[in-house]
């Protein structure tokens, strides 16, 4: 066991200060946030982000999000407006991330944004992850710490099988405690929801007034691509039952326990399972399932974020 994973670390003193010292190098690490895993570089570094886009194999034209201890910082980056003070008060540290207008003497590199003009920020509440944040100079750019259209691990672990011997630096911080990636919302003209995250649509409209994207409408976020999140085995949505050699994903105390069938949320809890999916498709393929039903998800609340999910798992 131990061998398989001498790059998990479990966090002090001592990988604090490795950690920071890698990443000034402009070295690539694994990092606990609350949503999931990422994989964490310096944003102002070219070699850096470079390093990211090759170990995800990351089309280029996908930006990444851009990481900070607090908005004083990001400060150097992004210019604010009202909406993001609004939410980032009441949000942040948090699952929330914010598209933002790039400021001309940004550092970031453009590379990491996809030549854009815009930027992606996010202040995550992972406490490990403050407090390497609050000891660098640079922000962090980080994606999940999967490889491209895969699904976001949620320990450590899902890391070092996801990349092997390929990082030298993972920090075991725990199972991510929301266990679905952050709601992504634009701020740029009209606020709208890019991607749906346990931060609802709901939550955010007692704050500001979303505008909804209108069905066909140009792609904003290249993470709304339809095909995404894949557990890398087909998945079919809206069914009741399974057949042989394929798992049944279920959700509330109706389903039975089954060897093949993997409840969600005994409770009917959308944030229990939101936090469950990914876990749980991990578990499925290593059981060597070749396909994967999942019953109907009630479609409020977090169970918004779990549709959307599995919507690009099963494109
Ligand atoms: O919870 C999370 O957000 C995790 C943790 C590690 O922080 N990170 C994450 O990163 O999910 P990633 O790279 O897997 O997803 C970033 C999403 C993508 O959908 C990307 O297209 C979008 O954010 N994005 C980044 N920059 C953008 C921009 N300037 N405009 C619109 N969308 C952007
Ligand atoms: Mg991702």
């Amino acid at each position: 066991m131990k061998n398989i994973y001498s790059n998990i670390f479990s966090f002090n003193k001592k990988i604090l200060h490795k950690s920071i010292a890698s990443l000034k190098k402009g070295n690539v690490i694994g990092l606990p946030t609350e949503t999931v895993y990422g994989l964490a570089g310096n944003a102002y570094s070219r070699i850096a982000v470079k390093k990211i886009y090759n170990l995800k194999k990351r089309p280029k034209k996908n930006p990444l999000i851009i990481h900070y201890f607090n908005c004083k910082d990001a400060d150097e980056d992004v210019i604010f407006n009202a909406d993001f003070y609004k939410l980032y008060k009441k949000f942040c540290p948090g699952p929330i991330t914010f598209v933002l207008k790039k400021k001309n003497k940004s550092k970031i590199q453009t590379s990491a944004t996809a030549k854009l003009n815009t930027v992606a920020i996010r202040f995550p509440s992972h406490d490990t992850t403050r407090s390497i944040l609050k000891k660098l100079n640079f922000p962090l750019a980080m994606p999940s710490a999967n490889l491209s259209s895969g699904i976001s691990p949620i320990n450590a672990l899902d890391v070092s099988d996801e990349f092997k011997k390929k990082i030298k630096l993972i920090i075991n911080g725990g199972n991510s405690k929301i266990g679905i990636e952050s709601t992504v919302v634009s701020l740029i003209g009209k606020p709208k929801i890019l991607r749906p995250g346990i931060i609802g649509a709901k939550t955010i409209n007692k704050f500001l007034k979303l505008s909804f994207l209108k069905k066909g409408s140009k792609i904003r976020s290249p993470g709304m691509l339809k095909r995404h999140y894949s557990p890398g085995i087909p998945v079919l949505l809206n069914q009741k039952t399974n057949d042989k050699k394929c798992a049944l994903i279920t959700f509330g105390k109706k389903y039975k326990n089954k060897k093949d069938w993997f409840n969600l949320s005994k409770n009917s809890d959308l944030k229990e399972a939101a936090s469950n999916l990914y876990k749980t498709f991990r578990k499925i393929k290593k059981q060597g399932f070749k396909k994967i039903y999942v019953v109907k998800i009630p479609n409020k609340g977090p169970g918004i974020a779990i549709n959307d999910r599995l919507r690009r798992a099963s494109y």
